[in-house]
């Protein structure tokens, strides 16, 4: 299982009811890098720690579910039903939520059932969800019918009557109001925030929670190849809420940073993680993480931005699924991210 977290943890303050969940507005730390790399470039790095929410409902998880969280307090469900990969950072995030409020998890895992456990699979089990696997054409046919509005009707999905379905990666409408929140916590301009894209819900969130008339620009980077799905992700959630893109065009998705697509790794990569981790002890990880970190520094080597820019990165949490990348040359780092949570 996952190290519990320290009573330092920011997790201390994850209220104990789900009725106060809604309330609840973690104010993570902004935090300047001090990397000697950006240096020659007179670049301030601006860190938005939202990974030291919680070791587990870490990052952008929290924020993406929050809402959804409070949904299921108001309304008469009988449990929560979600979707995910076997690594799957949302799920084990859900997971420990509902052991934290007492909540019945039915969780869909896309493939045939591994002969070895993953880790996150094994916490998630753990954590007391029920866990179903479905054929990755199964699974692709759910997503289809979250799609076309019907995916309560899907022959999978109709056995857990009045559950409430959150989709894979937690991209639901009331996502975004949580994610918006990010912003309110610092007064402070940047010409540009980075952060990962899975799905795009955390970009469509910020780019909600920024003012119309902002000149900051959100710089999603694609962790997967996706195509042009994400961006029009973007646009659905946003037109869901209300907000026409064309007022709202704040953001631009870069999918040049996959590493040949989802969960993918290249040596430059690990070297890149390991290089910064080496000179800032930040520690991130491959899927999501690094490869925004990677994007920025290759744009601001290649000139993207003038001296004395100022730059937000959301650091979105996921430093569990590290586990998966084990004896590729950023051991240390991972040893360290085990230790965070511990009690010393
Ligand atoms: C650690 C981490 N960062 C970023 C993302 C991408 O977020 P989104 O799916 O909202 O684009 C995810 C996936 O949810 C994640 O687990």
């Amino acid at each position: 299982m996952y190290p519990a977290p320290s009573v330092n943890w920011l997790v201390v303050m994850i209220p104990e009811t789900l009725e106060k969940i809604a309330d609840f507005k973690p104010n993570t730390p902004l935090l300047k890098l001090d990397d000697s790399w950006l240096e020659p470039y007179d670049i301030s790095l601006y860190i938005k720690r939202d990974d030291l929410i919680d070791n587990i409902i870490s990052g952008n998880k929290f924020r993406k579910l929050k809402y959804s969280l409070s949904q299921y307090e108001s309304s008469n469900y009988a449990g929560i039903v979600s979707f995910g990969g076997p690594w799957s950072n949302h799920l084990h995030a859900l997971a420990s939520l509902a052991k934290l409020y007492k909540i019945p998890l039915v969780t869909i895992i896309r493939g045939e059932k591994p002969p070895v456990l993953s880790d996150m699979l094994s916490d998630i089990i753990e954590a007391g969800a029920e866990v179903h696997y479905v054929s990755r054409v199964d699974y692709k046919d759910c997503r289809d019918a979250l799609e076309r509005g019907n995916l309560k009707q899907h022959s999978l999905i109709k056995q857990w009557k009045n559950y409430l379905v959150i989709p894979e990666g937690g991209a639901t409408n009331n996502a975004l109001a949580g994610v918006a929140e990010i912003l309110t916590e610092n007064d402070q301009v940047f010409d540009a925030i980075y952060l990962a894209c899975g799905t795009a819900t955390t970009l469509a969130g910020l780019s909600i929670g920024l003012p119309n008339n902002s000149v900051t620009k959100i710089i999603g980077i694609a962790a997967l190849k996706a195509g042009n799905s994400l961006e029009h992700s973007v646009q659905r959630l946003l037109k869901e809420n209300g907000v026409l893109t064309s007022e709202q065009k704040n953001w631009v998705i870069d999918h040049q940073f996959h590493f040949g697509g989802f969960a993918k790794v290249k040596p430059e990569l690990l070297e890149f993680m390991k290089g910064l981790f080496e000179r800032t002890q930040l520690i991130t990880e491959p899927v999501y993480t690094g490869k925004t970190l990677y994007a920025l520094y290759h744009h601001i080597e290649e000139g993207y931005f003038t001296p004395g820019s100022q730059i937000m990165m959301l650091h979105s949490g996921g430093l569990q699924g590290l586990r998966g990348y084990k004896d590729m040359g950023i051991n240390e780092m991972i040893n360290k991210s085990m230790t965070l949570g511990v009690t010393s």
